[in-house]
């Protein structure tokens, strides 16, 4: 699969030593899980943690996608004083430890036999220049729509199963006086939704030669234009607040009989299940019509910061240890709307949401239909993920037309490689 395995030179340290003895020390964790859905996944962490006596000191950095996560991150570090775990995404870990500051998780994944169980696309982020750097704790998926049941009833609305109809079912939503699509303006929030729309214009291959391969011809292309006139549909539907919203606040409009929609990825799920919600009954999910069959995953993983403290290093293999447990995998994945990152947990504790997230995961794995999400740092690194957030968003918020926006695209994506 293209894309997913960056070149990079790292410069790793030498492997944790793992051993099984109960570590009085502390692990301190840097993350962005701030929703209710999200610090209910984190009490899971951290109560799995309390039981094998290793202490929690918590970082949390609000803001969905992590960006200002990683501002504080960079800050600590340059500092001298980088937190000893982190919530990291895709290229940020394979850059992080290109520059030699992550801690080697070879000896605890060769004790766990994590190869064999963390699929390919993963391991492309978990591991630099073949060490393991990082323990995944989830596969999220973002092209998914999270509906009220309710709203639709009372409409007399089918699950949309095209674009066409999904454009239909929003405008009468909007005609009813309800809100259609529920939807914080906030850069990444805005690029979430488009790679689901991307992904309905042109399947998996114009989705890679855009924004995998960053071929030119295709960022610049008719079907880039269709995008955008797609996000463009999307802005017409949301409501009059919507600038600057947080993600869980516009999912709660959904939970709340408020808006109909939430295009969003499946930690949205959390918030539902936080609120009581069962899928099928209270809301649906489905993937944004015309990508079903395709899945643009990222997976939250936790990187060590390689530390010399004794009893940090043990603290962090026993985290990583924890982590990976397929139990802790499940019982995780099922409260934070993702799904496990090994490929041996059952799916009995998941919910019908979760079965189908797993199942398409798999489906889409083996069919080649599994892509990198553009807006959470597993297509590109950094630099280009910014640079097509600044693009969709300044379009989205109207600066300028569809087709300036495909040309801009092109030119952003060319300076920030
Ligand atoms: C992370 C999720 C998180 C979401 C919103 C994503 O980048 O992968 O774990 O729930 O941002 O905060």
């Amino acid at each position: 699969m293209r894309g997913y395995f960056g070149k990079k030179t790292a410069i790793v340290a030498a492997p944790l030593a793992t051993t099984s003895m109960a570590v009085a020390e502390a692990v301190e964790v840097l993350h962005w899980w701030t929703s209710g859905g999200e610090a209910a996944a984190l009490n899971v962490l951290k109560d799995d943690l309390a039981g094998k006596s290793i202490g929690w000191v918590d970082m949390p950095v609000a803001g969905g996608g992590g960006e200002a996560a990683m501002t504080t991150l960079r800050a600590r570090v340059t500092a001298g004083d980088a937190p000893t775990a982190v919530q990291m995404l895709g290229f940020d870990i394979l850059d992080w430890a290109a520059e030699g500051k992550l801690a080697n998780l070879d000896a605890v994944a060769a004790e766990e036999g994590w190869d064999a169980v963390v699929p390919a696309p993963l391991q492309g982020f978990s591991k630099s220049d073949g060490h393991w750097v990082a323990a995944p704790v989830n596969v999220h998926s973002t092209n998914w729509v999270w509906a009220n049941k309710a709203i639709l009833d009372e409409l007399r609305l089918a699950q949309p199963t095209s674009w066409d109809e999904f454009v239909a079912a929003m405008q009468k939503v909007k005609e009813s006086g309800k809100t259609a699509l529920a939807h914080g303006g906030q850069a990444w929030q805005d690029a979430t939704m488009f790679d689901g729309v991307v992904l309905s214009v042109g399947g998996v291959e114009f989705y890679k030669r855009a924004f995998i391969d960053l071929d030119p011809a295709a960022l610049g292309t008719d079907q880039m234009v269709e995008a955008f006139n797609r996000m463009a549909t999307l802005r017409g539907v949301v409501d009059d607040n919507f600038s600057g919203r947080d993600w869980n606040l516009a999912s709660a409009m959904v939970i709340n009989n408020e808006a109909a929609f939430q295009i969003m990825g499946d930690w949205a799920k959390g918030e539902f299940l936080k609120a009581g919600k069962v899928p099928g009954t209270d809301f649906l999910c489905f993937r944004v019509p015309g990508s079903q069959g395709m899945v643009a995953f990222n997976s939250d993983q936790f990187a060590m910061f390689a530390q010399t403290d004794e009893g940090a290093v043990a603290a962090q293999g026993e985290m990583a240890r924890a982590i990976m447990s397929p139990s802790f995998q499940s019982a995780f994945n099922v409260v934070k709307g993702s799904v496990p990152a090994r490929i041996d947990v059952p799916n009995d504790a998941f919910d019908d949401c979760g079965k189908q997230g797993m199942a398409e995961l798999a489906e889409a794995s083996t069919n080649c239909t599994l892509v990198g999400s553009i807006a959470h740092g597993h297509a590109n690194k950094a630099a280009v993920k910014n640079a097509i957030y600044d693009v969709v968003t300044a379009h989205f918020n109207g600066e300028y037309d569809v087709a300036t926006a495909a040309a801009n695209l092109v030119g952003a994506v060319e300076a920030a490689q």
